[in-house]
């Protein structure tokens, strides 16, 4: 299997065309759908060293295949509540954790700045053949950036895996220092019974961002029968 993780995920994407062809649920857009799917399947890869066949039955299944139409609702519902947050954001803005620059395209249409840093090789790359220069190689527990320089930080659907590939709390505190004191943070997660609402607030307030709103977006039944809640934490970084 390629290495390259750029190569690999054109390959994965075109593989994905034909293996989901007139089997995703109706309303669902076939191209963002393998854009996604094939970020998972190149970091389940390249990250986690996992199979690329093994990655690819797993996400291109009928159970998941069947969710689509789910994921899709939810993220539609995701968007409009952070454009809807971005309207009255003021930049710059940092994105954490910010994959392959789903985000990108709000910011622009708000008229705002934004950093992106992302740890995984082929997020990083895939933003800057994107055209997305303002794209750096670095963890959310280590920023590469001076303290206070941000007017917005946004950290999508990062802080669920802590205990795996993020410490949650260290990342909380880099993402407060590089937050200016009266500066914006939107943070979404999937909460479930592993990464609940309380420890994500306690882990929020700890590193100094009080909540304006907790917004519950989206709830989903999960396989084991636990339930997610994709939910947006709307707050600010104290003084
Ligand atoms: C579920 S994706 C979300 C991507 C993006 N924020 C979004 O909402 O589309 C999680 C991302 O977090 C990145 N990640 C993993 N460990 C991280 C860490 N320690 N610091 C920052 N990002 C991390 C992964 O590489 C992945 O791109």
């Amino acid at each position: 299997m390629m290495h390259d993780p750029l190569v690999l995920y054109d390959f994965t994407r075109e593989r994905l065309r034909a293996a989901v062809e007139g089997r995703l649920p109706d309303g669902v857009d076939a191209e963002a759908f393998c854009a996604d799917i094939a970020y998972w399947i190149c970091l389940a890869v390249t990250v986690r060293s996992q199979d690329w066949h093994a990655a690819f039955s797993e996400f291109t299944d009928a159970a998941m295949l069947a969710w689509a139409a789910e994921d899709a609702e939810s993220e539609r519902r995701e968007l409009d509540l952070i454009r809807r947050e971005l309207a009255r954001a003021r930049g710059p803005v940092l994105d954490v954790g910010a994959g392959w620059g789903r985000m990108a395209a709000l910011y622009a249409q708000a008229g705002l700045t934004a950093y992106y840093a992302e740890p995984a090789a082929l997020g990083a790359r895939l933003m800057r053949r994107a055209g997305i220069s303002a794209a750096v190689g670095a963890r959310g527990e280590a920023l590469p950036f001076p303290a206070g320089v941000f007017q917005t930080t946004v950290i999508g659907w990062v802080l669920h895996h802590d205990a795996g590939d993020v410490d949650a709390a260290r990342l909380l505190r880099e993402a407060a220092r590089v937050t200016e004191p009266g500066g914006l943070l939107l943070s979404v997660e999937p909460l479930d019974e592993r990464f609940g609402q309380t420890k994500w607030l306690s882990l929020l307030a700890a590193a100094g961002f009080a909540a304006r709103r907790v917004e519950t977006f989206y709830e989903r039944a999960k396989s084991r029968g636990d339930v997610s809640r994709h939910t947006l934490f709307t707050g600010v970084r104290l003084p």
